[in-house]
């Protein structure tokens, strides 16, 4: 999931948006896809409010995690808890302030899921737990009509190790921390993120990926199945990445619904962690 010297040519002839910061959101977003196909296609994506990034059908739930812990564990919302740093648990919260411990852990329990492939070898496996919801969500998706593929699932430190060293070959040090994680502090290395194309494979990492019907189908229904959109728009200075309308991460079906209803767009926010827009 490289990127290459094409990427580079293609986000510099990225189309004008209308201000800095779009041509920053085009340039960053482009650098970051890891894919050598990059088209001039940076339209705004929808600018979600933070309910509208996981629009959907709220259900209620019970107690959830306060807003403001900052306990490594939080209650659960139908009780217990799971680890914010363990990376076996699917509330681990992995960013730029919090490195994966260990820094080369690798899940016990990786599988390759029954869904569409977009990608071979270790990309394409997840975690159990994940693999078994990204099938439910995929079959969801085709029974709607709307076709998913898996396009990058987890990635090993050694990995993650190239991928983040091509994108700094590039394009530099600064621009590649906006847009790939540094190696041990990636969610793809854990198993419960995953990121998704589109059934024709257009705009595959691309900004405009977020109007393709893949995109707006997890947006809208990610919850159901336990996803997140785990970088949603304009939250870059929470999460350290801009918008990645492709990458989805498993936190369980509970607190994924419980985020849309209380209207909370980042695991940061809703964990009560601090904000990691850059690494310390
Ligand atoms: N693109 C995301 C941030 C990663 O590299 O894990
Ligand atoms: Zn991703």
């Amino acid at each position: 999931m490289c990127h290459d010297g094409a990427a580079e040519t293609a986000a510099g002839q990225a189309s004008g948006p209308a201000t800095p910061g779009r041509r920053t959101f085009g340039r960053l977003l482009l650098a970051g896809s890891g894919l050598a196909a990059l088209a001039a296609c940076t339209p705004e994506p929808p600018r979600p409010t933070s309910s509208a990034a996981v629009a959907g059908t709220p259900t209620p739930t019970a107690a959830a995690p306060s807003a403001s812990a900052t306990a490594s564990e939080v209650p659960l919302p139908g009780g217990g808890q799971h680890s914010l740093t363990d990376p076996a648990s699917p509330w681990v919260v992995v960013n730029k302030h919090r490195p994966l411990s260990p820094a080369a852990y690798v899940p016990a329990d990786l599988v390759g899921p029954a869904v569409r492939l977009a990608v071979a070898g270790e990309a394409a496996l997840l975690n159990s737990t994940t693999a078994a919801a990204a099938e439910q969500l995929f079959a969801a998706a085709a029974a709607d009509g709307v076709v998913l593929t898996l396009a990058s699932g987890y990635r090993s430190f050694a990995t993650q190790t190239v991928t983040y060293g091509g994108y700094v070959d590039s394009r530099g040090q600064a621009e590649a921390d906006t847009a790939s994680a540094r190696p041990g502090y990636s969610e793809h290395q854990t198993g419960w993120s995953f990121d998704i194309g589109d059934g024709g494979g257009a705009c595959s990492f691309q900004p405009c990926f977020a109007e393709q019907p893949a995109a707006a189908w997890a947006r809208s229904n990610g919850h159901r199945y336990g996803f997140v959109v785990r970088y949603p728009w304009d939250f870059h200075e929470i999460t350290g990445y801009y918008y990645e309308p492709w990458h989805l991460r498993y936190i369980g079906v509970e607190a994924a619904t419980d985020m849309l209803n209380r209207g909370i767009a980042t695991l940061e926010e809703y964990f009560g962690l601090e904000a990691a827009p850059d690494y310390l």
